[in-house]
């Protein structure tokens, strides 16, 4: 199946920025949605957005770090629309800090969300993908896994986990599968600086203020990487704002 229209997604992480107008960008082009994330009330506002303008989508409260959550997201594809066609795995906090500062619980926290997180949708989507002979992980990564600024060592090093898991995937996918990575740069959301140290966050935020690009520049990659041919596969996607260094 090629293009959008009528592809079951998944998309963790879909109760605000990227996530959020992935859902946005896929349900306008006719993807039917089941959208995870830990807030119902957001996930339940945005799921009711869609619906209200003609798009199709179910909420199911997830937290990827717990297995069964993961499951339980996928399962929900298969009853409801019979099928999973993409796992859009971008659920992940931003909470960076200096080392000195010895966030662990924050360092703990990345590492459950972006690897655990990322372990846990493939457990889930790989055998569905298997049973049905197609399928399309998109995980998102970050361009802080090819330039590390400080003080974002832990998250980039998450994120760099991310890509390197994705690339194994993708060698072990065969020829039914497909595996992308969305690396983006800086992007308006509400994630910027979120738990991060007060004086980080401080400046994450006047710098996304300044230069960050619109959520919608990352779902138009994801959409483009979802809308090839079966026997297309789109590696990985660059997308950052020009003013970024
Ligand atoms: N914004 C940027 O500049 C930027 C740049 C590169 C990469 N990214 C990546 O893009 C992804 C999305 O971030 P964003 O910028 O859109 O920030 P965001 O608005 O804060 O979105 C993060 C999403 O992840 C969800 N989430 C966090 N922990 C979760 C968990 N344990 N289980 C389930 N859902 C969880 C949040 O929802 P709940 O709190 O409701 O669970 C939210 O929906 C992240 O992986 C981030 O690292 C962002």
């Amino acid at each position: 199946m090629a293009g959008i229209a009528g592809k079951v997604v998944a998309i963790t992480g879909a109760s605000s920025g990227i996530g959020a107008a992935t859902a946005e960008y896929l349900a306008e082009r006719g993807a039917r949605l089941v959208l995870g994330a830990r807030r119902a009330e957001r996930l339940t506002a945005v799921v009711d957005d869609l619906t209200a303008r003609g798009g199709e989508a179910v909420g199911v409260v997830v937290d990827v770090t717990r297995r069964e959550d993961l499951a339980r997201l996928t399962d929900t594809a298969v009853e409801r629309y019979g099928r999973l066609d993409v796992l859009i795995s971008n659920a992940g906090t931003m909470a960076v800090s200096p080392f000195d500062e010895l966030r662990q619980d924050d360092w703990d926290a990345m590492v459950a969300t972006h690897i655990t997180g990322l372990l846990n949708g493939i457990g889930a989507a790989l055998p569905v993908f298997r049973r049905q002979g197609s399928g399309h992980f998109v995980n998102v990564g970050s361009t802080a896994a090819h330039v590390v600024k400080s003080p974002q060592g832990v998250y980039a090093a998450t994120k760099a986990a991310v890509k390197v898991l994705t690339e194994g995937l993708r060698q072990e996918s065969g020829p039914d599968l497909r595996v992308t990575l969305i690396s983006p740069g800086f992007t308006h959301t509400e994630g910027v600086g979120k738990g991060a140290s007060p004086e980080t966050a401080a400046a994450l935020v006047r710098q996304r203020d300044e230069i960050a690009m619109p959520p919608s520049a990352v779902a138009a990659a994801i959409g483009f990487a979802i809308e090839q041919p079966p026997g297309v596969d789109v590696g990985e996607i660059v997308v950052r704002p020009t003013a970024q260094g």
